[in-house]
């Protein structure tokens, strides 16, 4: 029996997504991801659907650690006993009595997940493995029973993760004689990170990802076509955030871009942060298998997402290059040339996407070309060319060369800006005036570093 398999999964898109799919998949496959999960998102009817979205990933092969906010339960438990409690700058005072009802609304949290995933047949699995210590007296005031994480008993977590369990970290932690603290389910995500070795941290939410409104754009940083919300920062952009902007942050979107920062920036530290909306239906799995994901990315730097390509990547590069070939914009490259030249390539790749690429060719007595400049249509104007080429220049100012040119026949304007001028063919080193094609006219661009 033959399958005919409709027309739209022939088209090339559709192929593509199936591409980067199975590529994200092989690449996370072991790794870790740990879930910050707030606790009101458990009342919004597709709650269930994105449970079930993690128990795919947790099926996939990537190990989970799952980490519950339990700020809406605990507020609810204390209002329905009458126990008052007092905040202070931000912060919740537990006293004696209302430590009780923060056991009992941590516990009922962590139970809710728990059970969600058995429906899907994954095992969670809660305990005590978080050491604690109170927050004691700060500006005169006594935290009482408000705590803060002082260290993950990371060997039972990655005992655990080995067996196949997901360990569900609810904000309980003991000290050393067995007291119970209330702690910020933020922290304790910052601090598994900051413990292991983990690969992506989501803070999934009741709300929007990062907001532009009210503040100053950091230069650089990319925003999602609604012009509502970051959807990429790299760390100098969060210090501009938490510098210029701080005042203009909730308390909570300082934490996590603090916390963002401190969990990437360091050896080892995690690869990305993912700030995403969870009452939107499919906004996880739209972070963890496409480059172009529906909330805020955070990560090391810009140049952080580009490197140098290898013989692997040559179909990516050969599929970027085609369009631009067609219009005239670029000369052909055939696999062959790419091949001979690929320590030369540079790609801006996002995971395993590859968003644009540029190649520095060393030509001797310190020339080089720069060529193959190309952005995927999707993401124009983010300032992918530009960081491209500016890491580009960088390079070759690291490897003292002393002249790059280009040749171009449409880009011209574009590469004045990086310094680039005219000049005639006759400048080019004579081995490239050798090659110059004079029916294609190309401009010829000169940069002295
Ligand atoms: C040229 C190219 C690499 C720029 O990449 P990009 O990531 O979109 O560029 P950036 O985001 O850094 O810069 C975008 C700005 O450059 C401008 N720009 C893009 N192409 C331009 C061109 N050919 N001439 C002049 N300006 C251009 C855009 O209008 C935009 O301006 P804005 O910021 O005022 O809106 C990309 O458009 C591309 O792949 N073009 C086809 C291939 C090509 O021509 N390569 C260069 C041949 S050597």
């Amino acid at each position: 029996m033959t399958i005919q398999l409709p027309q739209r999964y022939a088209d090339r898109a559709c192929v593509n997504t199936i591409r980067e799919v199975f590529d994200y998949i092989r690449r996370y496959k072991g790794k870790t991801f740990v879930l910050k999960i707030e606790d009101t998102l458990i009342d919004y009817p597709l709650f269930p659907l994105l449970m079930k979205d993690i128990v795919q990933l947790h099926d996939m092969g990537i190990h989970l650690v799952i980490v519950t906010g339990t700020r809406a339960t605990i507020k609810r438990h204390l209002a329905k006993a009458r126990c008052h409690t007092k905040v202070f700058n931000g912060v919740r005072i537990t006293s004696n009595s209302a430590m009780a009802h923060v056991k009992l609304a941590a516990m009922e949290v962590a139970q809710t997940i728990i059970s969600h995933l058995s429906t899907g047949n994954a095992n969670g699995i809660t305990g005590n493995w978080i050491r604690a210590r109170t927050l004691g007296v700060c500006e005169g005031q006594d935290y009482q029973y408000t705590g803060h994480v002082e260290k993950i008993q990371f060997d039972i977590i990655h005992k655990l993760l080995a067996q196949n369990f997901i360990p569900v970290v609810y904000n309980i932690g003991m000290n050393a004689t067995g007291d119970f603290y209330n702690l910020n389910s933020d922290q304790i995500a910052r601090q598994i990170c900051l413990d292991l070795t983990i690969e992506k941290l989501f803070f999934i939410r009741a709300q929007d990802a990062i907001p532009t409104k009210g503040v100053e754009i950091p230069p650089g940083s990319q925003i999602h076509p609604n012009g509502e919300i970051f959807s990429n920062m790299d760390l100098g952009h969060v210090n501009f955030m938490l510098g210029k902007n701080k005042e203009h942050l909730s308390f909570e979107n300082q934490a996590l871009l603090a916390h963002s920062k401190e969990v990437i920036d360091r050896p080892k530290g995690v690869n990305r942060v993912h700030v995403i909306d969870g009452r939107k239906e499919g906004r996880l799995l739209q972070e963890v298998f496409s480059s172009i994901g529906g909330g805020t990315l955070i990560y090391g730097n810009q140049y952080a997402h580009i490197r140098q390509a290898t013989l692997d990547d040559i179909p990516e590069i050969l599929h970027l290059l085609d369009g631009y070939v067609k219009k005239g914009n670029l000369v052909l490259r055939r696999a062959s040339d790419i091949k001979k030249q690929i320590h030369a390539y540079y790609l801006y790749a996002v995971d395993h996407a590859i968003y644009g690429c540029g190649a520095l060719y060393e030509l001797g007595d310190g020339w080089a070309e720069i060529g193959a400049v190309a952005v995927n249509d999707t993401y124009k104007s983010k300032g992918i060319g530009r960081g491209v080429v500016q890491y580009l220049i960088q390079t070759a100012r690291q490897k003292e060369l002393k002249t790059l040119f280009l040749l171009t026949t449409q880009a011209a304007d574009w590469f004045f800006e990086f310094g680039f001028a005219w000049a005639s063919p006759s400048k080019l080193p004579e081995s490239r005036q050798k090659g110059y094609d004079f029916e294609r006219n190309s401009r010829v661009l000169l940069l002295k570093l």
